[in-house]
């Protein structure tokens, strides 16, 4: 398997960081997510390794997996937060305490007026900017409140980055950021308002790439840009780099610590000498693989010649094979001696054709009541969950070094219907 990953056999037992996820399973239920803290922060720190030789401030992403238990870990590990919303300010709050907000960035096409009030009063490093209308309703909120906002504008560089459509951001196509080429009269407007500080100018093109030419690409647009800015007399400090850093999903080599080299002497190059203060919003990176969906089969089912696995976790509880056709590797958690292998389609219990895990795979045979394990679901996994069919979301189990502990616990019924009014 992937040696990225903290989920390794010892014996038959697939485990996590030494836990056993059977274990788990029977205590906890299933679906449950299982992560392991070590891979979070050990990941966490090789991005501040390979940046250590540039002022820095890593701003986790926290939409990638926005668990209280996460972002506790990560801000006591010196990382900020890049929010997208009013929830996700209150979340890091909640978890990290009101002084975090100091290395808070909020990035995102609709911020409403409450949302920029909230982050105005908690006082929050940087608003990324994403268009001229945001920036008169920000000047305004801020006026009203006696503040002083410092913004980047999100910058689109019009870079092409191969990933998937949906997660792709950074072509002039896309809904993202200010065209390039309309910055900098934007920002000459900004400068007019007392409420406003230009302090930085933002990027970032996609989700999920793997190569780390076109981040270089954007970011050396980027600094023309603020070379630009500075001549006009704006006082730009940071750089936002934005996330999208890749991971590697299927069962081939991967070496963590290469990839974000690589991307840390890429982005390095491009600034070269000079002197800006680097935020970086790596999400996936820090979170993907430190996660698994555990699930147990329910039953077993032919139709025609196609063999289909019917498991007790769904599209509700991890979206992504639905919704961008991604490929996770699917395991079992119990080695049999000698399993024959089967081709077959994972599938939950949702009423949707597009209620699958896998189509058409290769997996050992499984009998009902196994257990199995859906890796690289540490990121978009439980953050795009929903309650469809009206399930319970799935809990979560934090591996520690102190060993294991429920971070989320299953909800109840009684607290799906809590806001309804009959
Ligand atoms: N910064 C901004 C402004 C973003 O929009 C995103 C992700 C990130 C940072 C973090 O990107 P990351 O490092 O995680 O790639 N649900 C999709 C991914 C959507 C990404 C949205 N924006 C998936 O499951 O693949």
């Amino acid at each position: 398997m992937n040696s990225a990953r903290p989920f390794t056999y010892s014996g038959t037992n697939l485990t996590c960081d030494g836990v056993s996820l059977s274990s788990l399973a029977e205590e906890f239920g299933t679906p449950l997510y299982v992560y392991s803290a070590a891979q979070i922060s050990a990941r966490a720190a090789l991005f501040q390794q390979a940046f250590a030789a540039h002022a820095h401030t890593i701003c986790y992403a926290v939409k990638a997996n926005s668990s209280l238990a996460i972002l506790k870990m990560l801000a006591a590990q010196g990382c900020g937060f890049d929010i997208v919303s009013g929830g996700e300010l209150a979340r890091v709050i909640a978890a990290a305490g009101p002084e975090v907000a100091g290395r808070v960035v909020f990035s995102g096409v609709g911020k409403t007026a409450p949302e920029m009030d909230a982050a105005l009063a908690a006082g929050i490093l940087l608003f990324n900017v994403e268009s001229e209308p945001e920036l008169e309703l920000l000047a305004a909120r801020a006026q009203l409140a006696g503040k002083k906002a410092r913004i980047a504008l999100r910058v689109n560089p019009d870079v092409s980055a191969e990933t998937h459509p949906y997660i792709s951001t950074g072509l002039s196509a896309h809904k993202f950021g200010i065209s390039i080429k309309l910055a900098r009269q934007v920002y000459a407007r900004a400068a007019q308002h007392a409420s406003l500080e230009p302090a930085g100018v933002s990027v970032h093109i996609g989700s999920q790439i793997r190569q780390v030419e076109p981040f270089a690409e954007a970011l050396a647009k980027t600094l023309a840009l603020v070379t630009e800015l500075r001549a006009d007399g704006h006082n730009i400090r940071y750089v936002d780099a934005g996330g999208g850093l890749g991971i590697e999903y299927a069962d081939k080599p991967f070496d963590a610590a290469t990839q974000v080299a690589q991307y840390a002497t890429a982005l390095q190059t491009a600034l070269g000498t000079m002197q800006v203060h680097l935020l970086l919003e790596p999400g996936r990176f820090l979170v993907g693989q430190a996660g698994a969906l555990l699930t147990r089969v329910l039953y077993r089912k032919q139709n025609g010649d196609k063999r289909f696995v019917i498991v007790d976790a769904a599209m509700n509880d991890l979206i992504r094979p639905a919704l961008y056709q991604a490929h996770h590797e699917i395991v079992p958690v119990v080695l049999r001696d000698n399993a024959a292998t089967e081709e077959v389609d994972i599938v939950g219990p949702v009423c949707e054709s597009g209620d699958f895990f896998a189509r058409a795979r290769t997996l050992p045979q499984t009998e009902d009541g196994d257990l199995l394990a859906i890796l690289d679901a540490g990121a978009y996994g439980l953050s795009l969950s929903s309650n469809y069919n009206t399930r319970l979301r799935p809990a979560e189990v934090l591996v520690e070094s102190t060993g294991p502990r429920l971070i989320r616990r299953r909800e109840t019924y009684e607290e799906l219907f809590a806001p309804e009014i009959p």
